[in-house]
C-alpha cells in the first residue's frame, strides 16, 4: 500500500515527505489554482522533489483537447501521470493515451460500475472517491468492497486509488479494503495527527510528572548529545 498526497502545496510537500507519507502526488484543477502560481511550474517542481508518480489532470472536457494536453502535461516530467475524469470522453482519451503507453489514473469514480469499460484499457489508477460525495449527504463507504472485487474480475492490473479521504473513518476504510493507493489531503494527515485524546494523554502525564521534586526530574530528563542527522 502507498501513501500519495493529495496537493499541490510544495511546502506541505516537504513537510509530509519527511514523515514518510508521500509516495506520489496528486493534483487537480483546484489544487493547482489555489495559490494563484502558474500550475506549470508548481508542477515540475513538485516532481523534482517526489520521485514517485505524480498526476496532472487535464483541463479540457473533450478527447481531442484532452490528449493533446496530456502529450503536453507528460512532456513535463519523467513521473507524470495523466488524470482523466470517468466521462465518455475522458475513456477515449484514455484508450488512445494508454495505446501510447502514457500512465493513465482515471478520477471521479464514484461507482464500482464504471470499471467495466476499463477490461481493454489498460489504466494504472483508478481514483475512487470517497468524501466527496458526502457533500450531497450520501456515502460511497459501501461501495469500497465492490470496488477492488470488480478490479480483479474486470483488469487486475489496475490500482485501486481510494481519493477525497477527509477523515479517519475514510482512511480505514479503505485500507481494511485493500486500497492499493490512498492519496490523502494534508488537511486529514494534521486532523489525524493531533487527536484531541493523544495530546490531552501526552499533557496529563507531563502534569503528574512535573509533581516530582526538580532534582528527581532532572535526574530522569538526562539528555546525552546526538548527532544533528538523526532529527
Ligand atoms: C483526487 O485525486 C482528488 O484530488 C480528490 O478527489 C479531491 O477530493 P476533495 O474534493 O474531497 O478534496
Amino acid at each position: 500500500m502507498l501513501f500519495f498526497l493529495d496537493t499541490a502545496d510544495i511546502d506541505k510537500i516537504i513537510f509530509w515527505k519527511k514523515k514518510g507519507l508521500v509516495d506520489g502526488i496528486t493534483t487537480n484543477p483546484t489544487l493547482l489554482s489555489k495559490n494563484g502560481n502558474e500550475p506549470t511550474k508548481v508542477l515540475k517542481e513538485i516532481c523534482k522533489i517526489v520521485k514517485g508518480d505524480v498526476s496532472a489532470q487535464v483541463t479540457f472536457t473533450r478527447t481531442k483537447e484532452m490528449v493533446e494536453q496530456a502529450f503536453f502535461l507528460k512532456s513535463l516530467a519523467k513521473n507524470i501521470v495523466i488524470k482523466l475524469p470517468c466521462t465518455l470522453d475522458g475513456i477515449d482519451a484514455a484508450r488512445i493515451l494508454a495505446k501510447k503507453n502514457l500512465k493513465i489514473n482515471i478520477t471521479l469514480g464514484f461507482d464500482p460500475s464504471q470499471l467495466g469499460i476499463f477490461q481493454k484499457i489498460d489504466i494504472k489508477y483508478f481514483s475512487f472517491i470517497i468524501g466527496k460525495v458526502e457533500d450531497h449527504g450520501l456515502s460511497n463507504l459501501d461501495n469500497l468492497r465492490h470496488m477492488k472485487l470488480l478490479i480483479k474480475k474486470v483488469n487486475k492490473k489496475i490500482k485501486l486509488l481510494c481519493a477525497s479521504i477527509r477523515n479517519e473513518k475514510h482512511l480505514i476504510h479503505a485500507i481494511i479494503n485493500d486500497a492499493d493507493v490512498l492519496t490523502v489531503p494534508p488537511s486529514t494527515w494534521e486532523k489525524i495527527y493531533s487527536n484531541k485524546f493523544s495530546l490531552q494523554g501526552e499533557k496529563d502525564f507531563l502534569n503528574a510528572f512535573n509533581l516530582l521534586s526538580p532534582e528527581l526530574r532532572k535526574k530522569y530528563q538526562t539528555k546525552k548529545s546526538i548527532n544533528k542527522i538523526l532529527i
